[in-house]
């Protein structure tokens, strides 16, 4: 068996799907599971193409010790044949990669908020435009989720 490839998505990539990603790695990290799970993230907008994560981002996860290795692309098409999940950070996320869907693909397709309330799926809120306080709220949603996440793998994906 090959690895299990994950991709977090939100609209610009430079918020919300580098920290999912971060976060996720330092978890995988910390689990040994660094051959066995590869995790990438990309944005369903064009706007920060090539661009390293937002400062404010950048400095909410350096004060936890994550590290964001992202640089920004646009989520294409071709991700639902390359990766085995796919996390939309909000409804509007899922609606536009829904939209590129091609007609048969393997890809397990879920909002993140499943994994901090499976009955409501709570959006990941975007603190492009907000303050601070914003960005910790994104970070304690993340780190929970991240970890809820990476117990979906392990169960359903990752061969041992
Ligand atoms: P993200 O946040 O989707 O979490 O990366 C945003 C960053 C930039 C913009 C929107 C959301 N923007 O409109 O430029």
């Amino acid at each position: 068996m090959g690895k299990t490839n994950v991709l977090f998505v939100c609209l610009g990539n430079i918020c919300r799907s580098p920290l999912a990603e971060g976060l996720l790695l330092d978890k995988i990290r910390k689990h040994g599971l660094t051959e066995l799970i590869d995790v990438d993230s990309a944005g369903t907008s064009n706007y920060h193409i090539g661009e390293r994560p937002d400062h404010r981002m950048l400095r909410t996860a350096r004060a936890h010790n994550i590290d964001l290795p992202s640089r920004a692309r646009q989520f294409l098409p071709e991700d639902f044949q390359k990766f085995d999940v796919i996390v939309a950070m909000d409804s509007q996320n899922l609606a536009d990669i829904l939209s590129q869907a091609p007609l048969s693909h393997g890809a397990e397709l879920i909002k993140m908020g499943h994994f901090i309330d499976p009955g409501s799926e709570p959006d990941i809120p975007d603190p492009w435009f907000g303050g601070d306080q914003g960005f910790n709220d994104v970070f304690e949603m993340l780190d929970t989720a991240t970890g809820i996440l990476l117990q979906h793998l392990l169960h359903n994906y990752v061969q041992k």
